[in-house]
């Protein structure tokens, strides 16, 4: 096909009605496909359909340790759990609690927690500010923009480079005292895949922030979920702080829920034992205890740490062909267009992917079109509002590598067309 910018005008208008000849083709299909979300398919839950097995009445509900699971008690977690937990996010078990099954509710919570009492060593909530704002590395997750967005903060955009967040900008920003926070996925980030580099990490354990409530949610929820026997390596942020005596300023959330399962997984808070401290004792008014019967069923199927890590081996083997698929498809359709770019990510679950600008929105409509639903174009942004109308996010783990086969030459060919569509409205 060419490079489609150096095509001329009649060139780029018989093009778009071969395309529009092959789309609807595509549309009478019927597909009814769904790439939006980074859920695990079937297969990937099938995998922990052992652990279901794992408490019965015969083998009861006493963990190791003699905790009788059923029982009320150990807010924090049984001593097993916290220690599974503790291994996966590097922490000490006393800079863990493992709370129940999604890590987003605990970030939310601690959101929650910093706005009607403020965080520990300051005695301002956050809600007595006029203002607060909330720093947002982008493209990121776009349900961590829903929480600032929920508490009506006022979010900043922070571009991401191929090394994490611009840390110039973060360092800039972070001089303003109404900068309470900020949004971090370190490794295998949602959706660019990229791991925060050594550099990046060593400036956020330099970070003097001009609040001295200033908070970094360090959602690393992707810690493990390697692709390939070669994973990323993360330098150690909590360590990093606590070499200069400045543990308070990291929350650190992760979870198993895309270890076991995404619905019934465990999910955890780390921190300093002061921050745990100060959160156990308003969580008592919250809740007794979480749900010790799941924790003792991921602590009987997994046994340690370094069984749960050979574990996300068999997840890699069923993932790593989807993202494989996906992105020789990508690269036999759109390689030699120069129109877009995609990351080809170690680990996690996305795909992150750039149109021309101003070519998402209608790449994702015409997709939807055809019957496959893709993440909003513009939801990996603040308020959903991609400056460039570029960025679009790939979930390949929930489909089927036939169904991801037809989703991923539909994208394509939408690609294809709402560039080809832009270009002739530009050139006109
Ligand atoms: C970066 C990130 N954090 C958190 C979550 C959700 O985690 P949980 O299921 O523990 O709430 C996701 C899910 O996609 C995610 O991508």
């Amino acid at each position: 096909m060419g490079k489609l910018k150096e095509k001329t005008v009649p060139q780029l208008e018989a093009l778009l009605r071969e395309l529009q000849t092959e789309y609807k083709g595509w549309q009478e299909k019927g597909l009814r496909l769904d790439m939006s979300r980074g859920k695990p398919n079937t297969d990937q839950l099938d995998l922990c359909q052992g652990m279901l097995d794992t408490v019965s009445s015969k083998l009861g509900a006493v963990s190791e340790s003699g905790v009788d699971c059923r029982n009320y008690g150990l807010l924090e977690g049984i001593p097993e759990v916290r220690k599974l937990l503790a291994d996966m996010l590097q922490v000490d078990q006393e800079e863990i609690i493992v709370g129940g099954n999604s890590s987003l509710n605990m970030m939310y919570d601690c959101m929650t927690r910093a706005l009607l009492y403020g965080v520990y060593g300051s005695d301002k909530p956050w809600c007595k500010e006029p203002e607060i704002k909330f720093l947002c590395p982008v493209p990121g997750y776009d349900r961590h923009f829903a929480i600032t967005q929920h508490f009506g903060f006022k979010m900043i955009n922070v571009d991401m480079t191929a090394e994490g967040p611009d840390m110039d900008q973060v360092e800039e920003y972070i001089k303003d005292p109404s900068v309470k926070g900020i949004w971090c996925v370190p490794k295998y980030s949602n959706p660019t895949g990229v791991t925060y580099s050594n550099r990046v990490v060593r400036r956020f354990a330099r970070l003097a922030p001009a609040a001295p409530d200033f908070r970094i949610f360090w959602d690393n929820a992707y810690t493990i979920h390697d692709l390939y026997d070669e994973g990323d390596t993360l330098l150690d942020l909590f360590a990093l702080l606590k070499d200069q005596g400045k543990e308070d300023m990291a929350f650190i959330f992760g979870s198993t829920s895309k270890i076991s399962f995404a619905g019934a997984g465990l999910a955890a808070v780390a921190a300093s034992k002061r921050n745990i401290r100060f959160m156990t004792r308003q969580l008592t008014n919250q809740t007794i205890s979480y749900d010790k019967i799941s924790q003792l069923m991921h602590v009987r199927f997994f046994g340690n740490f370094q069984n749960m890590k050979a574990h996300m081996k068999k997840h890699a083997a069923l993932l790593r062909p989807k993202f494989e698929l996906v992105e020789d498809i990508l690269e036999e359709e759109l390689g030699s267009l120069d129109i877009a770019r995609w990351t080809k990510p170690r680990g996690g679950y996305f795909i992150s992917f750039q149109t021309t600008p101003g070519c998402a929105k209608r790449t994702v409509a015409l997709c939807k079109e055809a019957g496959v639903t893709l993440t909003a174009a513009g939801a990996a942004f603040p308020y959903g509002i991609d400056p460039e109308d570029s960025n679009i996010r790939l979930a390949p783990s929930y489909p089927s590598l036939e169904e991801l086969e037809q989703a991923a030459r539909l994208f394509c060919l939408a690609v294809k067309m709402a560039t080809v569509e832009y270009l002739l409205t530009t050139s006109i």
